[in-house]
């Protein structure tokens, strides 16, 4: 497996691997990886691509006050488990090869930019739209893949792609979690015994969701007061938001439909987690 430090080496590799005929398939990551990042390799390597992974902790997404310094960091068990999984190389930049000095340039997706996760953190999705477009520019993939334990990532980068007209192919990979239902996230490690316990309160929000809609319920009003009532029911768990919303315009739902995305965000500590599911699913 080769690693790649600058953005002129791997558009090399891309390059010689597309005109030996093969396809591409990027997938995004910051690293700290788990089954979760895994099944995005999985899901690239069943679709034939030859696999490249970018580990990049990318500053411009955290806000001042987020936790950038103490990101979690594993490059080398992480390059284990890719090496393992049969991914070809590694892009793993530096800061300066990312945002060279002076850098100048940022991509918004205005309105979505300022919803849901947006809305908790400003200026997160104006970081996450401008480094993916930046690793698509350079990787120039056939095909690139996210999870939707990130939805409303994904929602902000389907827009992006679709107005900057990039070739690229969108993948979405299913929610990876533990065995008793919560979503993997490289930030579960900063969790202590007793939150780790208390962020099933994430998934069970999510579930009761789930339930109610498939009971019959179409009024979001009642959807999100099942899922917070599980988020509240103990009080280490400070919830950010409980939302139904279009996943395409992340504007609140009327009413619920098949398709809708229900999305909770919620503290434990000084941790900050996410959950989602998609009604009907
Ligand atoms: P990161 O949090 O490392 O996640 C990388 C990719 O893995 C994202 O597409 C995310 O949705 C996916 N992922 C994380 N946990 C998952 C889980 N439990 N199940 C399925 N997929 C999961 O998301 C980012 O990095 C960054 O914002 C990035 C896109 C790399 C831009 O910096």
């Amino acid at each position: 497996m080769q690693i790649l430090p600058t953005v002129a080496e791997l558009r090399a590799w891309s390059r010689t691997t597309q005109r030996s005929g093969a396809t591409v398939g990027l997938v995004p990551t910051m690293g700290a990886l788990h089954a979760g990042h895994l099944s995005l390799v999985r899901a690239a390597l069943t679709q034939g691509d030859r696999v490249i992974v970018s580990i990049f902790v990318n500053p411009t997404q955290f806000g001042p006050n987020e936790d950038f310094a103490r990101y979690p960091r594993t490059f080398d068990a992480d390059c284990a488990l890719l090496e393992a999984e049969g991914v070809e190389a590694v892009f793993a930049p530096a800061i300066e090869e990312m945002y060279p000095s002076g850098a100048a340039t940022f991509v918004e997706v205005e309105g979505l930019s300022g919803r849901l996760d947006g809305q908790s953190r400003p200026g997160h999705f104006r970081g996450v739209a401008t480094v993916v477009a930046k690793l698509f520019a350079a990787t120039e993939p056939t095909r690139a893949y996210f999870g939707q334990k990130d939805a409303a990532q994904v929602a902000v980068l389907r827009h992006m792609v679709a107005d900057l007209l990039l070739p690229v192919e969108l993948f979405v990979c299913p929610i990876v979690r533990e065995a008793d239902g919560l979503a993997m996230s490289s930030r579960n490690r900063y969790l202590s015994a007793t939150e780790r316990a208390d962020a099933l309160a994430l998934s069970r929000a999510i579930q009761a969701g789930q339930s109610a809609f498939a009971a019959g319920q179409r009024t979001t009003e009642a959807i999100c007061a099942a899922a917070r009532l599980e988020l509240t029911r103990s009080s280490a768990v400070r919830v950010d938001y409980v939302a139904l919303v279009d996943w395409t315009t992340l504007l609140p739902a009327e009413q619920a439909r098949a398709g809708d995305l229900l999305a909770v965000a919620a503290w434990l500590g000084a941790t900050r987690l996410i959950d989602n599911c998609i009604l009907g699913d």
